[in-house]
């Protein structure tokens, strides 16, 4: 990846994406936060946007959203034409995921899957890649004239 992994949650998700952002720096990955930053009380799809924003500008690849479920973050997300996010509470979707859907946003829970599963999953999905081929033609078919 040449350009930072977007990260953000909402104060669901806060906590989660501390670990996943040190984690993430720990592999030498350079993480660009769209917050939140505090505990408070907020809504998910002002951070989804943000995220999917920066994605249709070019200035972010890929991008974690964390919330209390992964749901509302991946709901809003893909809004936006450029965003196939996912949301995933195990390794094998998230790998798939890339493969064969070149999803660039990856959705997690942070009140379903712990911090270890959350991990896994994360690796899951920045090591793996689109496959192309037939699967190409099938995400050319996602989004509607
Ligand atoms: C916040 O309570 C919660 O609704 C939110 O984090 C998320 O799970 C929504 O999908």
């Amino acid at each position: 990846m040449t350009k930072p992994l977007g990260i953000a949650a909402d104060h669901a998700g806060l906590e989660l994406k501390s670990v996943l952002s040190a984690e993430l720096e720990k592999r030498g990955i350079s993480v660009r936060d769209f917050g939140t930053t505090t505990s408070a009380s907020c809504d998910y799809p002002d951070f989804a946007h943000a995220v999917g924003r920066a994605i249709e500008g070019g200035e972010i690849e890929r991008a974690i959203l964390i919330c209390g479920t992964g749901v509302g973050m991946s709901i809003s997300a893909n809004r936006h034409a450029a965003v196939r996010a996912v949301v995933c509470s195990e390794p094998l979707s998230a790998r798939m995921a890339r493969q064969h859907n070149d999803a660039n946003v990856l959705c997690i829970g942070a009140r379903v899957v712990g911090t270890g599963t959350a991990i896994d999953i994360v690796d899951a999905f920045l090591g793996a890649t689109f496959e192309g081929g037939r699967h190409a033609a099938r995400v050319a078919k996602i989004n509607l004239a």
